[in-house]
Order: C-alpha cells, then sequence, then structure tokens
C-alpha cells in the first residue's frame, strides 16, 4: 500500500516567533500514527535546523530546493549535501512557483531530483498544468512531459513523491474537483506504467496540491489515486492538522 503522505509548504513565510508557535501547535496535536501518515513540512532554509530541533520526532522536515550539483561557486544556493549533513531528509523540487519565476526548466528539474537522489534525498517532485493549459487541453500532455523530464534522470523511483498541484488551483482558492485531481493522477500512473514499470506505478505516490483546505481535504482525500497533499497556505494555520486527520 501506497502511505497517504501530507506535505506542508511553507514558502517564503515566517518568522523565528511564528515558526516556534507552528512548530508548538504541531506538536501538541492528536493525529493518527505514521504507519498511517507521513508527515513533513517544509520551512525556508534559514529555519530547517530550528524546526528539527523543536519538531515531535514522528513528523520530519523538507528543503524548498537545493541546487543541481555539488556546491561550490554558487552564490545563493544550498547544496544536497549541507542538506544531508543537517540530516534535513526530504527536499520539495520543481514548484511551479520555482518554474515560473525563477525559469526553472523540466530538464533542469529533472537533473536536480536525479542530484538529491544520489546523495541520498527523498524528494517531493512538483508537476502540473497551467489554467491556458488546461484550457487548450493540454493537461495530460504537460504533466507527462514534466513527468517524463524526470523519469529520463532516474531508475530507482523509492524515495520519489510525485506533487499534482495544477498552477490554476495553487493560492487562489480554486481547488481542482476530487473527479479532476483523480482523473489527472489517473493519467499520470499510466503513463509510469507504460514508460517506467507497472510496480513503480503502483507504489508510487502522487499527492495533490493547490488550495487544499480543511474543508475539502475529505473528499479529494477519498480519491483513490490521490494519496496525499502537499499544502501552501493551510499549512501554516491550525487546519493543517484536520488535513493530517484525512489520512484515515
Ligand atoms: P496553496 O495550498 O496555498 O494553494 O499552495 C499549494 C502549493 O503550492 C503547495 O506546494
Amino acid at each position: 500500500g501506497r502511505k497517504f503522505f501530507v506535505g506542508g509548504n511553507w514558502k517564503c513565510n515566517g518568522s523565528t516567533e511564528e515558526v516556534k508557535k507552528i512548530v508548538a501547535s504541531l506538536n501538541a496535536a492528536q493525529v493518527p500514527s505514521q504507519d498511517v501518515v507521513e508527515v513533513v513540512v517544509s520551512p525556508p532554509y534559514v529555519f530547517l535546523p530550528l524546526v528539527k530541533e523543536f519538531l515531535r520526532p514522528d513528523f520530519h522536515v523538507a528543503a524548498q530546493n537545493c541546487w543541481v550539483k555539488k556546491g561550490g561557486a554558487y552564490t545563493g544556493e544550498v547544496s544536497a549535501e549541507m542538506l544531508v549533513d543537517l540530516s534535513v531528509p526530504w527536499v520539495i523540487l520543481g514548484h511551479s512557483e520555482r518554474r515560473a519565476l525563477l525559469n526553472e526548466s523540466s530538464e533542469f528539474v529533472g537533473d536536480k531530483v536525479a542530484y538529491a537522489l544520489s546523495k541520498g534525498l527523498k524528494v517531493i517532485a512538483c508537476i502540473g498544468e497551467t489554467l491556458e493549459q488546461r484550457e487548450a487541453g493540454t493537461t495530460v500532455d504537460v504533466v507527462a512531459a514534466q513527468t517524463k523530464a524526470i523519469a529520463e534522470k532516474i531508475s530507482d523511483w523509492t524515495n520519489v513523491v510525485l506533487a499534482y498541484e495544477p498552477v490554476w488551483a495553487i493560492g487562489t482558492g480554486k481547488v481542482a474537483s476530487p473527479a479532476q485531481a483523480q482523473e489527472v493522477h489517473v493519467e499520470l500512473r499510466k503513463w509510469l506504467k507504460a514508460n517506467v514499470s507497472a510496480d513503480v506505478a503502483a507504489s508510487t505516490r502522487i499527492i495533490y496540491g493547490g488550495s487544499v483546505n480543511g474543508g475539502n481535504c475529505k473528499e479529494l482525500a477519498s480519491q483513490p489515486d490521490l494519496d496525499g497533499f502537499l499544502v501552501g497556505g493551510a499549512s501554516l494555520k491550525p487546519e493543517f492538522i484536520d488535513i493530517i486527520k484525512s489520512a484515515e
């Protein structure tokens, strides 16, 4: 079985004080056990040591990005090796905000995923279509091409979670309907079966992100091919606990 996965992407938010408050509220929460749900929160780099120090041991942390190869003369970047050094187990790669605002290409994201995995990190790899692409009817082609750019660079999918995040749903309050999300997840699993392997298609978790909140998570979570969430705005709020509970 694919264990339910709930990620909280804090994006570029928080202060020392706010981070301590969020961690304290997570630590006090009654949630399903680690056998039922894997919970990973992703603060900005500078807060990773603080969060790691105080976060309950059954929750884990992710960085929001890392460099595409070994560190060196790359001002402003953080390497996969540094995350490993800090015992940060996860990294989010290919988020649509980075693809759009920082021009990260699918090929670059594929290289990043491969390098991070080679250093022992686990990867939340993000894909998703824009509104324009959805309206043009190219959603499946777009997410398949983004997945292909990753599949071409890796052979072992054990440590990959695929996050389907339609760009039009991110931070907009316009959540994909359960049927819309399920449909794309099914297509992604078909793509993996045809192009990687039946085993990878069956075992890889495909999670949904985009305006997930405490009110809409239950119905989304009931979709058979939806294996969890990557939550933005609501991951900074108490309702993140309700989203974790939707695993049951
Ligand atoms: P929102 O939940 O704020 O829409 O963001 C989703 C997201 O981008 C998670 O990575």
